[in-house]
């Protein structure tokens, strides 16, 4: 066999990305290893057969677009630390959809909060393009749990604000009508003259979303945007965010606790395990075919298997985290008398039973 036909065997076919001439060892050794190390076994066995020191790439290794590294994050000092994340690791290519689910106090504000630049991890890094988070930007928007609307400002205003911060160069017309397109695709054109404290939580909630998805941001993190949402709202803004990423294909970190919404909008799963000190679980791939029909996925073995294993590993993590504590029950001082034994008529007291009661019990 000739030495093209041996590289042509060792690359599967690649070879003629990768160009026999270049791969005779003037352009390899211009690479280092990590890059190298990237691109598979076949690659290696290239510059064993031409015996030159480092093989070229045909492909640039993928880039994190948006990663946390190491990340830890507590709260308080001395005796009152509350350790709430630890050893995060998280790595988000550009416009993909990533769902992460846990329990209610596990950490999910404090992770996102940490993503979006709002608050600093005390150990580790986030970074954006490579490049470390500074603060927040204008290129993530974060619809938050508690909607933070401006009290003083209308519905109108309250996205208009936004807007205007974001296309300050757009005319005043453009203007208006990204802000009306988007207070109607959240059905609340008829409320666009209330403010906050006239409106419903589930109608505040979707002012929060409206006001994120008009900054067209190329991030765009969900602190459980939909938690107070009616089942029937709450499905119509799911088919929403779906359509405007499969439009837009925006970066998006939902953070939810509902499995299904997870399954049913993202392109990965991460549970996130139970404080203090919760970690991130493993990926779980969603590999179910957009656009997904709701009403069909939920029978859906795929769907079944990832909605289980992800429950699983929930419930697991909750049962991991219970510690047993035994303690003394202090019972209130009535003694209750002694069924056990015969009581004696003529006595005027029945026979009392005193003790002393120790029981393991497990605490959340
Ligand atoms: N600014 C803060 N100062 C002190 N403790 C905080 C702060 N923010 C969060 N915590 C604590 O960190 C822990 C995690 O809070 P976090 O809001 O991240 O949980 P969560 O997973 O978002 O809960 P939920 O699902 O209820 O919104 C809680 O114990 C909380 O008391
Ligand atoms: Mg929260």
């Amino acid at each position: 066999m000739n030495e093209t036909a041996r590289v042509r065997e060792n690359l599967d076919g690649q070879s003629a990305l990768l160009g026999i001439e270049r791969a005779k060892g003037r352009v390899l050794s211009s690479f280092s290893s990590m890059e190298v190390n990237s691109l598979g076994p076949n690659v290696g066995q290239i510059s064993r057969d031409f015996m030159v020191p480092e093989p070229a790439p045909f492909r640039l290794p993928a880039i994190p677009f948006l990663e946390m590294s190491g990340v830890s994050k507590g709260f308080g000092t001395g005796a009152k630390r509350n350790e709430v994340l630890r050893e995060i690791n998280l790595s988000i290519r550009e416009g993909e959809f990533v769902a992460i689910v846990g329990y209610s106090g596990a950490g999910k504000t404090t992770l996102v909060s940490l993503l979006s630049g709002l608050t600093k991890p005390d150990q580790g890094t986030v970074t954006l393009r490579g490049e470390f988070m500074k603060g927040p930007g204008p290129d993530r928007a974060l619809v938050f749990q508690n909607y933070s609307l401006l009290p003083w400002l209308t519905v109108y205003e309250n996205v208009a604000l936004a807007v205007d911060e974001v296309f300050g160069r757009w005319s005043a017309e453009e203007r208006r009508a990204q802000v009306e397109k988007f207070i109607a695709m959240v059905h609340l054109t008829a409320a666009r003259h209330k403010r906050p404290s006239e409106l419903s939580g589930g109608m505040r909630q979707r002012v929060s979303v409206a006001r994120a998805l008009a900054m067209d941001p190329r991030i765009l993190l969900l602190d459980e945007p939909l938690s107070a949402l009616d089942a029937l709202t709450r499905a119509t803004l799911q088919d929403e965010i779906a359509r405007i990423w499969s439009r837009d294909r925006k970066t998006v970190v939902l953070i939810t606790n509902d499995v299904d919404e997870g399954i049913y909008l993202a392109d990965r799963i991460i549970p996130l395990g139970v404080g203090p000190g919760a970690t991130l679980g493993p990926s779980f791939p969603i590999e179910i075919a957009r656009p997904r029909e709701r009403k069909t996925m939920g029978a859906s073995p795929q769907f079944r298997k990832l909605r289980r294993e992800v429950t699983d590993y929930l419930l697991k993590a909750a049962m991991a985290n219970r510690q047993p504590v035994t303690r003394k029950l202090v019972l209130p001082r009535i003694e209750p008398e002694d069924l056990n034994k015969p009581r004696n008529y003529f006595k005027r007291h029945a026979v009392r039973r005193a003790e002393e009661k120790t029981e393991t019990i497990n605490l959340p």
